[in-house]
């Protein structure tokens, strides 16, 4: 990986998901500078520590923490993973109320001391809160987007990678919709290599069913739930796939991640953030609007968007 010289990274939140995205960043290379901040002094600063203490093993990149906003000053991108994390059973959805004030809330001063950057929402309900920082801030809404199914999407590669007996970077398939449960994979466009999903086999690896799919799909969109159950939160997946969109932004990639935006007319929906195959790059993230969807992809695509209005109708101010 190319370390982008005097690229900045500022992760929000030093709790499990904040510092698994730093630690992820700072192992891959993603940024040159990390920048760890949240209001508790104390553990802000005893994470970067922790972190720090392991430079010997990775590139050039440095880790600083504090409860200082000024430590976001300059960043090119702000990945934002404060508020409340969901408890064994509770839905993401249920978090949407406290965590939109807290997500508004630190908005005005990160914009002051970080106005140029891509901000990247990991919070929970990401989605619903990517709609309520757009309409906080004034950025343009390429510029603020969440993480939204791009884990989703590793947890159904790795599934099928495993399935099909090939690596995971040979599965094309994407989870779209919101980032919970109404996500669902488009399978009309899925392929292993370039062989249609439903027409993949070789040797000890028969055809897929339909019915057998939308098993693992049901597995991918209850992952988190099954996780949360065993130990509390997920962190290290999250980290791992906020990186990945970190280094589509600093390195101006173009790359098509299935990210969560505002969107504007997509497939006849707005108003609504949810995830779509869209292009990163250091201008942020745009929806792919020809992606082909078949109609029952259209009608779930449809029910995401139906699920999550009254959320954000709920928190809106
Ligand atoms: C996840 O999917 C909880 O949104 C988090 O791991």
């Amino acid at each position: 990986m190319n370390v982008i010289e005097n690229s900045k990274l500022t992760v929000v939140g030093a709790g499990a998901v904040g510092a698994s995205v730093a630690y992820a960043a700072l192992i891959r290379g993603s940024a040159r500078h990390v920048a760890l901040y949240d209001i508790a002094a104390e553990r802000v600063e005893a994470e970067a520590l922790d972190l720090a203490h392991g430079s010997q093993f990775i590139g050039a990149s440095d880790v600083v923490g504090s409860s200082d906003i000024s430590v976001a000053a300059g960043s090119h991108v702000v990945v934002i993973t404060a508020g409340a994390k969901q408890e064994p059973g509770q839905t993401r959805t249920e978090l949407a109320g406290v965590n939109a004030r807290i997500v508004r809330g630190m908005l005005p001063q990160l914009l002051e001391v970080a106005p140029d950057a891509v901000y990247v929402i990991v919070t929970n309900p990401c989605d619903v809160l990517t709609v309520v920082a757009a309409e906080a801030t004034s950025l343009p809404r390429e510029r603020i987007f969440s993480s939204g199914t791009v884990l989703d999407t590793s947890r159904l590669r790795w599934k099928l990678a495993q399935r099909a007996g090939v690596s995971t970077s040979s599965v094309h398939a994407y989870i779209v919709g919101e980032h919970g449960d109404t996500e669902f994979p488009l399978w009309s466009s899925a392929t292993i290599g370039t062989v249609p999903i439903l027409e993949w086999e070789r040797e000890g690896h028969p055809r897929m069913t339909i019915d057998e799919l939308d098993r693992i799909a049901a597995e991918v969109r209850d992952a988190a739930y099954t996780v949360i159950r065993g130990k509390g939160a997920t962190n290290y997946a999250i980290g791992l796939s906020s990186a990945r969109i970190v280094e589509a932004v600093l390195q101006d990639q173009h790359a098509v991640l299935p990210v969560s935006t505002v969107l504007d007319d997509f497939a006849g929906i707005g108003g609504v953030a949810l995830s779509v195959p869209s292009v990163v790059s250091a201008a942020g993230a745009t929806p792919i609007a020809n992606t082909p969807l078949s109609p029952d992809e259209l009608e779930k695509f449809r029910r995401s968007a139906d699920a999550l209005r009254p959320v954000i109708d709920a928190v809106a101010t």
